[in-house]
């Protein structure tokens, strides 16, 4: 039976995808149009999800075939913790298992000739595409023969994925081509030849061209004098685009928000309208680095965002950053003219921004001049909401005052910090920790924001509250996770959502766990989000979660000139009555 194999192109090709959002499956389809095409590559070709194809049964009758040769190829991206998306979960435990069972026949996967291609994403360094550089290690201790290099698809590249993909298909095309003509030349037993494991060059010109020309367009992107990577690649920036956001630069961004849009027809503004007097019609909600160092579950921008656990991309200036966003914001807004129900009056406010949200999406304080930001904001009579992930410590602590300082607290212990945020760094719990605590020394207005997903527990509140006393912050916002839509990146559904009432429950009972200083001041039931606040903030039984701005820009303009600092009860002032708790109005 090896004469007659040998006399074929390779007699079974198998590509097995494992994909958690879809490229792996993309590039597998492709591949096997790409072999099928032509039957000098393989006789035949199968494609398979890896949690179709059972490695027991496979493996066992590849071991048993009267083939001599059967090509496997794998293309797998990368996971939590550098590990495989789920559907391949049972395949790489069989695998890795067999490979270090020492009753497994070492000669079990000898007659297959594998390649291996993972997609992954550099930000992650030691786990980048770690699970094909595992799978690659169980094959050899198995026996089977490597074709070629496994490939590292990275999605920080300035190539595409696709384009990436391209040239490692060139080198394994070509292998296929050299061994079938050596096969043929020779006529030796497939079985008793082990391929060597350097790429030997092509003669096939069509394939070679991919590569020249991939190696042309590098030279070209960084001859022009960049040094650094952009944070935001071609694809991302169509993918953002698409979204509504409007691109500054190489990282920044600002997008409308929904209430904005709102407050312009006169209709009610966001619950910051409600808690704190922000005039949603005049909020810009802007970033300066679309890049952050988790893959939050709950993230809007469905897993597409850039990461990195420090700013290693192209910077631009400051200045440009705050002109462009106002630039763009009002080129926004000034759309809304003369449609419908947009009310003039408001039309000309939101002309004259008074607020800036810096949390769109992103880690505003990953950017190193984001002291430059806000004062320039803050030269310009725009407050400051300021929301970090809280994982940089050390950037909090050199933050200067800004008018409030939000963290975002998304889980109450390590373990679901873990598994709500995805985060890059190995440290994260001590970073968060640490956050918190320097929160807790900042003199200005500070909140804490928490999401809450349904059916929390006991112990979770406990969490919580063990969080709130190391930072301290003046505010607690709790708000109901929002639902955007299903996304193959998380598995979050609409029965994650809790329902106004059960935040509130939730509040009240973590109220109960929080020492005596806390207690609910107000709600916007339309956002789903109660306001808990430092009872400080409440002056002869009247609440003051409002801001004084005029106050506010007095102030930070003397701390620009003098130094001095100032104390977030400088500028408060009162909650109106609509916006207390237990006001009919519900805060809207
Ligand atoms: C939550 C999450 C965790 C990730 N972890 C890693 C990782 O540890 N190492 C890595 O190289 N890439 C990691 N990535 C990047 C993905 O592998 C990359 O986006 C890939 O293109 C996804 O391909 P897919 O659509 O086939 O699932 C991660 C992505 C997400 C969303
Ligand atoms: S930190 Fe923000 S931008 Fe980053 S993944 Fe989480 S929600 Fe998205």
């Amino acid at each position: 039976s090896g004469a007659r194999c040998c006399e074929q192109a390779n007699d079974e090709c198998v590509i097995l995808f494992c994909t958690q959002t879809g490229n792996a499956k993309r590039i597998a389809e492709g591949l096997q149009q790409s072999l099928s095409a032509d039957q000098k590559f393989c006789k035949q070709t199968r494609l398979f999800n890896i949690k179709h194809f059972d490695p027991d049964d496979n493996f066992t009758r590849f071991s048993n075939s009267c083939c001599n040769r059967i090509t496997l190829i794998i293309i797998i991206s990368t996971y939590i913790d550098g590990q495989s998306p789920d559907d391949g979960k049972w395949f790489c435990k069989w695998l890795q298992e067999a490979a270090h069972d020492f009753r497994v026949d070492k000669n079990l996967l000898n007659k297959i000739h594998f390649a291996i291609f993972g997609l992954g994403n550099s930000e992650y360094n030691d786990n980048f595409c770690l699970i094909a550089k595992q799978i690659e290690s169980w094959f050899i201790k198995l026996n089977a023969i490597k074709l070629i290099d496994t490939g590292c698809g990275d999605e920080t590249s300035f190539m595409s994925l696709d384009e990436q993909f391209a040239l490692w298909r060139s080198k394994l095309l070509n292998k296929f081509i050299n061994s079938n003509n050596e096969r043929h030349e020779t006529q030796t037993m497939v079985n008793d030849v082990r391929e060597s494991e350097s790429d030997v060059e092509s003669p096939n010109e069509n394939l070679v061209d991919i590569e020249d020309l991939m190696i042309s367009r590098k030279i070209k992107e960084n001859s022009d004098g960049k040094a650094k990577k952009e944070m935001i690649t071609p694809q991302l920036r169509k993918e953002l685009t698409k979204q509504g956001y409007k691109l500054i630069g190489t990282h920044s961004g600002v997008k409308m928000c929904r209430w904005t849009k709102s407050m312009l027809r006169g209709r009610g503004g966001c619950y910051k309208h409600t808690f704190y007097g922000i005039e949603s019609h005049r909020c810009m909600e802007a970033t300066p680095s679309l890049a952050c160092a988790n893959k939050c579950v709950f993230c809007w921008r469905h897993h597409t965002n850039p990461v990195g656990t420090e700013w290693k991309w192209e910077m631009d200036p400051p200045e440009m950053i705050v002109e462009e966003a106002i630039k763009n914001h009002c080129k926004m807004i000034k759309e809304f003219k003369g449609v419908p129900g947009v009310l003039p009056e408001r039309f000309e406010e939101g002309l004259q921004i008074k607020h800036c949200a810096l949390s769109l999406v992103g880690e505003p304080i990953m950017y190193p001049q984001i002291n430059k930001i806000i004062r320039f904001l803050h030269e310009r009579k725009i407050s400051t909401f300021l929301v970090t992930n809280a994982q940089f410590p050390q950037a909090i602590q050199e933050l200067d005052p800004v008018t409030q300082l939000y963290v975002s607290v998304d889980a109450s212990s390590k373990e679901s910090l873990k598994r709500i945020d995805r985060p890059l760094f190995k440290d994260f719990w001590q970073r968060f920790l640490d956050s918190l605590k320097a929160l807790s020394s900042k003199r200005q207005r500070t909140v804490y924001r928490l999401t809450l997903v349904k059916s929390w527990n006991n112990e979770e509140l406990e969490g919580y509250a063990k969080l709130i006393s190391i930072g301290k912050p003046d505010f607690i916002e709790i708000k109901g996770v929002t639902y955007c839509g299903s996304s193959k990146g998380s598995n979050l559904t609409m029965n994650n959502v809790p329902w106004h009432e059960e935040v509130v429950n939730f509040v009240k009972l973590l109220t109960n766990y929080i020492d005596s200083d806390y207690e609910i001041a107000s709600e916007h039931e339309h956002s789903n989000c109660v306001l808990v606040a430092n009872k400080r903030f409440k002056v002869d039984g009247q609440w003051k979660t409002w801001i004084d701005y005029e106050k506010f820009h007095d102030l930070i303009k003397k701390f620009y000139e003098t130094g001095e600092t100032f104390e977030a009860t400088d500028y408060m002032t009162d909650l109106p009555d609509w916006a207390v708790y237990g006001s009919n109005e519900q805060g809207s």
